[in-house]
């Protein structure tokens, strides 16, 4: 870490940046947060403006806009159709074979009334919940603001998921309805993502009438089950246009599934009012979108990047969004660059694991195209290495492009810590909280730390695109984000220092959750699946570094008597962790052993295993049984 060498903004960012006068700005909202995200709020269409803005009288559920209604698809579609943004390209969709899609805001309203109407029609109700187990296509998107029209909450499920938990999370959310592909398609290889939702459904999921069914692809699938129905076939119908639900700010627009510590995922809510309003603040100041802007956001809309800022963040802001269904290296390794060079991207938001890739690739691939459209850059995943920085900053960006390392997670919603094009930069670091975020690095007692010192990241007080829980499970929220350490304060689970500027160094997690290519995974959902198998008693994963992913996961297995270890059997082991969790979250390397560092109480002290893995102190081991 390098933190006293800064990457100053060209006088032409600084003059056309949204946000103007950020060091004003930032005191102003320091000063009176809540003040701050009022005004931003009056950005947005609201049905029935809040009575208060802000209430923690039930801390730590807070909340914002109370008795504000609003909804999200009003200002992500609706207010579009009165102004020229209708007739604009809303989503610019490209698949991985060349098909091209494209959508202006005028029909993909369309399909999403349409899509809404149907729905309606099967018996959706505000408040239900809909399945989404879709590849990166525009039915991903329609799906997500048709279920918001008519107030039912979407639960979207990365496609990278297997059935095992694409089942446990329609389970969990009792899922009235599941939205799926026949076809997807990545790296030349075409998948079935109805087969696996069908395997999903075979227990457990009694919850679902309905499996909708997008034809993308070419080849024929069963369509056995009087459950399954065409999306097309369903859009054929003539059927009037519902209402736009009037929700209440407080009412959930979704929720998703994040990784604890724990093998059981977590659903993460997120409400109508205060998300669209940090997710609309953030994407226009972040990004610094302008009205003909061309954004593409690499990440994939199973998860929260892809919900904030591909859908509904681009949506709001009324520019026009690229949906890729593919890998950015494939067909050739300059994919990405070269799409970046044909569509003109404006704002390019990718993922460190990426970057390292393309820089690994070589200098002259970037080269090779003309970039000169790139006006700001954005990272997000995981801790951007200085290197890949500057990789990125002067391969990519040509010196001149502000990189946005922006950091937040499923549950903040919106960026949290992350610079503004304004600002001057550093290599590494995601800069200070957004103006209006109080955040700080403490110790295990809750008390800031000294400059450049570790510490646990912490956010003071609450933010308007907070969760508002975990699904049926406020126990679970208070517990995970509020027990740990005193002072009331929301616990990231990341560890951070603070440097004499003020920047943040965001340094990893500091629980028990991985992040293989930026993808949030835990250590205790790989072991369980581990252990699920046949021939296994025990498990214990690490994670380690990697040049490329960032972090790649290891296992430690102890066989049940009778099996012996072999190339086979790990062969055999990681096709059930790709069967049991899903292809993100299978072990690069898997090694047998006789016994596993405990601690008295029986659990395993992953940190020993990893410290050992690396050669590194072990540090205390006072708990260690053995
Ligand atoms: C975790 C959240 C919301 C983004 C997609 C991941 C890590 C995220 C950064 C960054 C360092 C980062 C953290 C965080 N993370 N962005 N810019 N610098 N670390 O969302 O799956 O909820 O994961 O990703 O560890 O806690 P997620």
């Amino acid at each position: 870490m390098k933190d006293d060498e800064f990457y100053y903004p060209s006088e032409e960012v600084v003059k056309n940046a949204n946000i103007q006068n950020y060091e004003k700005v930032y005191k102003e909202a320091a000063k009176d947060p809540v003040k701050f995200w009022e005004k931003a709020a009056k950005d947005l269409t609201w049905q029935k403006k809040w009575t208060k803005t802000f209430d923690d009288s039930k801390k730590p559920f807070y909340s914002w806009f109370v008795n504000g209604k609003c909804n999200i698809f009003d200002n992500a579609l609706e207010r579009h159709q009165k102004t020229a943004t209708r007739g604009k390209i809303a989503i610019l969709w490209e698949g991985e074979n060349g098909d091209k899609r494209k959508l202006t805001y005028k029909e993909l309203y369309n399909e999403v009334n349409k899509f809404a109407a149907v729905l309606k029609n099967m018996g959706v109700e505000k408040g239900d919940r809909v399945a989404v187990y879709l590849s990166n296509i525009p039915e991903v998107a329609i799906t997500m603001l048709a279920c918001v029209k008519i107030g039912a909450i979407h639960s979207v499920v990365y496609a990278g998921f297997s059935a095992q938990a694409l089942r446990k999370r329609i389970k969990d959310a009792q899922a009235k309805i599941v939205v799926t592909v026949d076809w997807s398609y990545r790296r030349g290889k075409v998948i079935c993502l109805k087969k696996i939702v069908d395997e999903a459904l075979q227990e457990d999921c009694e919850s679902i009438s309905h499996s909708i069914v997008v034809n993308h692809g070419k080849e024929k699938v069963d369509f056995s089950s009087p459950r399954d129905v065409w999306y097309h076939e369903l859009m054929k119908k003539k059927l009037p246009v519902p209402k736009t639900e009037v929700m209440d700010a407080e009412d959930p627009a979704f929720i998703l599934y994040t990784s604890g510590t724990t093998g059981t995922p977590k659903g993460v809510v997120h409400a109508h009012g205060g998300y669209m309003v940090g997710v609309y603040r953030t994407i226009k100041w972040v990004f610094d979108l302008k009205e003909n802007d061309v954004y593409w956001c690499t990440a994939d809309p199973g998860w929260i990047t892809g919900h904030s800022y591909i859908v509904y963040g681009p949506l709001m802001a009324g520019v026009t969004t690229i949906q890729y269904e593919g890998v950015p290296d494939f067909p050739q390794e300059d994919r990405i660059w070269e799409m970046v060079s044909r569509y003109k991207v404006n704002v390019l938001y990718t993922a460190p694991t990426l970057i390292r890739l393309m820089a690994k690739y070589g200098d002259d691939l970037p080269a090779k195209h003309d970039m000169s459209s790139l006006r700001i850059l954005g990272s997000v995943g995981e801790p951007i290495n200085p290197e890949a920085w500057k990789w990125y900053y002067e391969h990519i960006g040509k010196n001149r492009c502000p990189i946005m390392d922006t950091w937040w997670q499923t549950e903040t919603g919106m960026n949290i810590i992350t610079p503004l094009p304004p600002v001057p930069l550093k290599a590494g670091s995601a800069y200070r909280p957004f103006p209006g975020i109080i955040a700080d690095v403490v110790d295990k007692d809750g008390k800031s730390v000294e400059v450049g010192k570790g510490g646990f990241l912490v956010i003071k007080g609450s933010w308007p695109a907070q969760l508002k829980t975990l699904y049926h499970n406020p126990q679970r929220y208070i517990k995970t984000y509020y027990d740990k350490i005193p002072g009331g304060m929301y616990l990231t689970g990341d560890l951070a220092t603070k440097d004499k500027d003020g920047y943040f160094w965001i340094q990893g997690r500091a629980d028990d959750v991985l992040s293989i290519s930026g993808h949030r995974i835990s250590n205790a959902e790989i072991e369980s699946a581990i252990v699920s198998h046949e021939a296994v008693s025990e498990a214990g994963v690490i994670g380690k570094p990697h040049p490329v992913k960032g972090e790649i996961a290891k296992a430690f297995v102890i066989l049940k008597s009778g099996f012996k270890g072999s190339e086979e059997l790990i062969k055999e082991i990681k096709l059930h962790i790709r069967k049991t969790i899903g292809p993100l979250a299978v072990t690069e390397e898997i090694e047998f052993v006789e016994k596993l560092p405990k601690t008295r109480s029986g659990k395993i002290m992953r940190r020993v295993l990893r410290a050992k893995e690396l050669g590194e102190e072990l540090g205390d081991t006072s708990t260690l049984e053995d």
